[in-house]
């Protein structure tokens, strides 16, 4: 029965949304509540010799000026710092020591009275530096890029084959650093509990991630410390790993035993991850009918010198094609800035924008229709793994996008499309995503006036899980959506790891479905074992939960209300808790794939890029909500609007030091960017991957965005535009 899953049911959330009732991070309050202020390094490489917070102390309302001279105890070992998302090598430590790593590294936390005190006598602290020579720029150390320890196995020998192809394509594609920006500001409130217990508020994606992060650092026990996030204003992948000022926060709050609140600035934000700028060289060979036999792509990446961020970049090219000979490499150029992080769809946004213009280019250099080449490739089979796919519906993405866009009226010929003044230009692309599956848990506790809460640590990022839940776990219970109440991102609730990876929608519905199986086979029990029972005689994998009732194979006529069932057993509350199952089960490939169709229009004389049109066709099995689903690929093709034509954190690299750490210089897309978006979500129907057939949609959606637009720009002017982002400057 399913009355709420695959509908477009509204936000449950959305109400406290807009009224302001939902609480966020850094609005959370205490008695005697204090504000941190942080102060940052302004070079990037070397060490503090000389820290002075005298003139700062006397500062009227300043209480105190934790720096890591006067720091209380931290963990040493680095395993305390390793969060469950760290990547290999050294965390960073907030105050640990006198050795600075990164420009806008935090080096004191100011606390006082109020955050206007803080902030001013935070210019107060006096810091001397011994600056040691420092590398900031990827493009100057190419040379010391250094390959992963695992490489990817290749396939055949692309280097041959590409040396013998009829038709080749080789180049470099720049993706640029970009920053987050979530709308919400980093920010985390410690209330002091008492006998050195702490409530903590905080922005962040894993709430027990978190936990056992502070735990850790702290040397805390798991019940002294509670961390609580339940609501996220975006976070985008920039809260997977714990965020610098949760440990100030919660340092000064152990130190003071007082409630702290520390609060970044939008500048101060840009000192924490970002996706790192990388370098796709990406080769492709094809025979002269368009049927490839060489793929090659190389990334480079920036990574810190104290980790190794790694993401799946130039993975895709081997998976999606089919191509008798392929290879790939990620390599690492270590520089002394702060280490890299997950920025949605990590990987594929930069390495499958770098393929798709490589194969828009290939396509061109073929005379081939694009739409028409990626279909001569087709696979059928995850070509890396030589595995099936658990379901891939893109060939149907490709015609139903391309239908809806009306592809078939273009002129394949650069420039030969006008509206005005303006250049035409219609480009397209690949999506594709993994549909990954985590461990959750979730307690359901069904009460007998028909009402259920469900409960689960998972956050709700903004991707719209609170509605999910209940929608689920409506169905599941037979019970109207607004019977069911959802608590997420408490670190005490059942088990759940980050929300990230597009895994959580999967994950926690069929976390929710386990514990809703549980409470349904103890009400058939109860149901059956009532005096004259209608269920009486029935088997009780027969019975369903429906209007509020237990019923044989759902018809009204054989049931009994929950209510009198509890009644008859004595109880008021039925209560399970239960982890998802999934199937481990490695013969299949899954993954989400999308089409990408986008249309812009270029002033010749100005070089200004409007993205007037995009539709995005997605496949990715059941769509649980078709109204929250459409809203996430929406956000993400506006992302990939930006990633296209707007977004690049500039650094000068004679001080290593960000230019543009605001949103007015760092550049995003604004309504007036916006126009027509169109959402096409393809019947996709997957009985291996889980019992709703889901795969998750926080990603998928901005792969392909940007190569769509970049290809289509390219068809307007007949300008290939290979560094991202396409600024008219380049276009002039
Ligand atoms: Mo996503 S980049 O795993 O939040």
């Amino acid at each position: 029965m399913n009355a709420y899953v695959g509908t477009p049911t509204s936000r449950v959330d959305g109400r406290a949304k807009v009224t302001g009732s939902a609480k966020y991070a850094g609005e959370f309050t205490a008695a005697g509540l204090l504000q941190g202020f942080v102060v940052e390094a302004t070079i990037p490489r070397g060490r503090i010799a000389r820290l002075d917070t005298g003139e700062a102390l006397k500062v009227k309302g300043v209480i105190d000026v934790f720096t890591h001279a006067n720091r209380p105890q931290l963990a040493d070992r680095d395993e305390a710092w390793k969060d469950e998302v760290a990547p290999e090598g050294s965390p960073f430590r907030p105050l640990y020591d006198e050795t600075i790593k990164f420009n806008g590294q935090p080096i004191a936390l100011v606390v006082a009275q109020d955050w206007e005190t803080a902030k001013f006598a935070a210019t107060l602290v006096r810091v001397d530096y011994e600056q040691q020579p420092f590398v900031t720029d990827l493009e100057a150390e190419l040379g010391s890029a250094a390959e992963l320890d695992k490489p990817h196995e290749p396939r055949g020998d692309a280097a041959s084959a590409l040396a013998k192809a009829a038709v080749r394509h080789e180049a470099d594609y720049v993706i640029p650093t970009e920053h987050h920006n979530p709308m919400e500001l980093y920010a985390t409130t410690a209330v002091w509990e008492g006998d050195g217990r702490l409530t903590v508020y905080d922005k962040t994606q894993g709430v027990q991630n978190v936990h056992k992060f502070l735990c850790g650092v702290f040397d805390k026990n798991p019940d002294d410390i509670r961390v609580v996030s339940p609501y996220v204003g975006g976070a985008f992948g920039s809260g997977l790993r714990p965020q610098y000022q949760v440990v100030l926060a919660t340092l000064a709050a152990l130190a003071l035993k007082r409630s702290v609140r520390v609060v970044l600035t939008r500048q101060q934000m840009y000192g924490l991850g970002y996706r790192p700028m990388t370098i796709e060289h990406v080769a492709l060979g094809a025979a002269a009918d368009g049927a490839l036999d060489a793929v090659s792509h190389e990334a480079i990446a920036v990574s810190s010198r104290y980790e190794d961020f790694a993401r799946n970049d130039a993975g895709w090219a081997e998976q999606l094609y089919r191509s008798s000979n392929s290879r790939s490499s990620h390599k690492l150029v270590h520089l002394d800035v702060s280490t890299p992080c997950d920025m949605r769809a990590p990987g594929a946004a930069s390495g499958v924008c770098a393929l798709e213009c490589a194969m828009d280019e290939l396509a061109v250099a073929l005379k081939l229709d694009p739409v028409e080449l990626r279909l001569k490739c087709y696979s059928d089979r995850d070509q890396s793994e030589d595995l099936p796919y658990s379901s891939k519906q893109l060939r149907e993405c490709y015609a139903r996008g391309a239908d809806a866009f009306g592809w078939s009226k273009r002129n394949p010929e650069p420039r030969s499309m006008r509206d005005g003044k303006e250049l035409v230009g219609w480009g397209m692309a690949t999506g594709v995503w993994e549909a990954l599956q985590m461990p959750v848990a979730a307690r359901i506790v069904l009460t007998s006036n028909g009402h259920a809460e469900v409960s689960c640590a998972a956050s709700d990022i903004g991707t719209g899980t609170y509605t999910i839940v209940a929608q689920v776990a409506a169905d599941a219970l037979g019970l109207p959506i607004e019977n069911i109440s959802v608590r997420l991102a408490d670190s005490t609730l059942p088990q759940a790891p980050v929300e990230g990876g597009s895994w959580m929608a999967a994950s926690s519905a069929h976390a929710v479905l386990a514990a809703a199986e549980d409470i349904r086979r103890e009400l058939a029990a109860l149901a059956k074992s009532m005096p004259g029972s209608p269920l009486g005689g029935v088997d009780a994998t027969d019975v369903t939960l429906v209007d509020g009732t237990i019923a044989h194979n759902g018809e009204h006529s054989h049931s009994v209300s929950i209510a009198d069932a509890m009644r008859h057993g004595g109880l008021e509350r039925i209560e399970k808790e239960k982890l998802n199952r999934f199937d481990e089960d490695k013969s299949h490939a899954r993954n989400t794939h999308s089409a990408v169709f986008a249309e812009v229009k270029v002033d010749e004389e100005l070089g200004v890029v409007r993205v007037t049109r995009v539709v995005s066709a997605v496949a990715a099995g059941r769509i649980l909500n078709t109204k929250t689903g459409r809203s996430q690929i929406m956000g993400s093709v506006v992302w990939g609007i930006g990633m296209a034509l707007h977004e690049e954190t500039v650094m000068d690299h004679r001080f290593g030091r960000i230019m543009n750490a605001n949103i007015a210089e760092y550049h995003i897309p604004v309504n007036a960017d916006v126009y027509d978006i169109d959402v096409i979500f393809v019947d996709e129907r997957d009985d291996l991957i889980n019992r709703l057939g889901v795969k998750g949609i926080g990603e998928i959606g901005i792969v392909g965005v940007p190569a769509a637009i970049a290809n289509a720009v390219y068809h307007a002017t007949g300008k290939r535009i290979r560094r991202f982002p396409i600024t008219l400057d380049k276009l002039l």
